[in-house]
């Protein structure tokens, strides 16, 4: 099996970079190849988004940079932002269930930080200044059940950007929510993005999310996943950014149809 190796002197405004990365999952009788060939490079400070159709591997490339799941072949370099960091320092957004029900919504932020030795006291104040910052002040000693969706997925949010991981991997996290929500949603985390320098690798399989959120997309052909485009948006909608902005731009189309040519291919094509 391979690991994860940690390089801090190629490219600087390199966060990882992922060669020729090949995962197969053992099922008894047979394997199966969920990623093949995958060379990725992940800029320090952007906001990458893979959108692939489903089934292609993304949450499999997810959990291979998190370190929860191994790879058989290739290779991950993660330039840490501190000598101090051996470990990956991401933390990850799910798509549901990624709060602790039985916590309160300011320990269910603060909890990412125990992790790090911080004082209780040190903990709460970060807590309390994320939590005000997705909006939850007023829901800080609610408990999840008590909450809507999309409050949830703000305290999934919260949490994530509340610890010191320097790379957030989120794994379609708006994609149960309400088009209204998730339009908020999106607004809410560009925003609290572009006040940190975090970097964000965002799996979707939504096209449209990938236009309004992405600095580049990456598109993923259908199992074993290859990618098969690598689109620069950021040259086109520059930042700061609004999410209804984009999607009334000219150029949207445009960028949708191309994607969705890459998508329709024939081995993408399993609608
Ligand atoms: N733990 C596992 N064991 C066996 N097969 C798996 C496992 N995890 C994922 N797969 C398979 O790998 C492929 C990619 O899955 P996944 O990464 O979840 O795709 P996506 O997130 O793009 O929908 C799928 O065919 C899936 O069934
Ligand atoms: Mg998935």
């Amino acid at each position: 099996m391979t690991h994860i190796g940690f390089e801090s002197d190629t490219q600087p405004d390199t966060k990882v970079q992922v060669e020729g990365l090949r995962v197969e999952f053992d099922l008894g009788r047979r394997k199966i190849t969920a990623l093949d060939g995958i060379d990725l490079t992940i800029r320090r400070g952007e906001f990458l988004v893979i959108v692939g159709p489903s089934g292609c591997g993304k949450t499999t490339l997810l959990r291979v940079l998190a370190g929860l799941e191994e790879f058989n072949g290739g290779r991950i370099l993660i330039h840490p932002d501190s000598d101090a960091v051996q470990r990956p320092d991401s933390a990850m957004v799910f798509q549901e269930h990624g709060v602790f029900p039985w916590m309160k919504v300011r320990e269910n932020v603060a909890f990412g930080l125990k992790a790090s030795g911080m004082g209780r006291k040190e903990r709460q104040r970060i807590a309390v200044e994320y939590i005000e910052r997705v909006g939850l002040a007023p829901f800080a000693d609610a408990y999840p059940h008590q909450l809507s969706g999309g409050m949830r997925q703000r305290v999934s949010v919260a949490r994530a950007f509340a610890t010191d991981a320097q790379m957030l991997l989120m794994d379609e996290p708006f994609a149960a929510l309400d088009e209204q929500t998730k339009l908020v949603l999106q607004e809410l985390l560009l925003r609290i993005w572009q006040e940190t320098s975090k970097t964000v690798l965002y799996v979707t399989h939504s096209l449209d999310e990938a236009l309004v959120l992405g600095d580049r997309i990456i598109v993923m052909s259908g199992r074993p996943g290859t990618i098969k485009d690598v689109i620069d948006v950021r040259s086109v909608f520059p930042r700061p950014r609004q999410v209804a902005a984009v999607r009334t731009d000219g150029r949207y189309g445009a960028m949708f149809g191309r994607i969705w040519n890459q998508l329709r291919q024939p081995e993408g094509d399993q609608a």
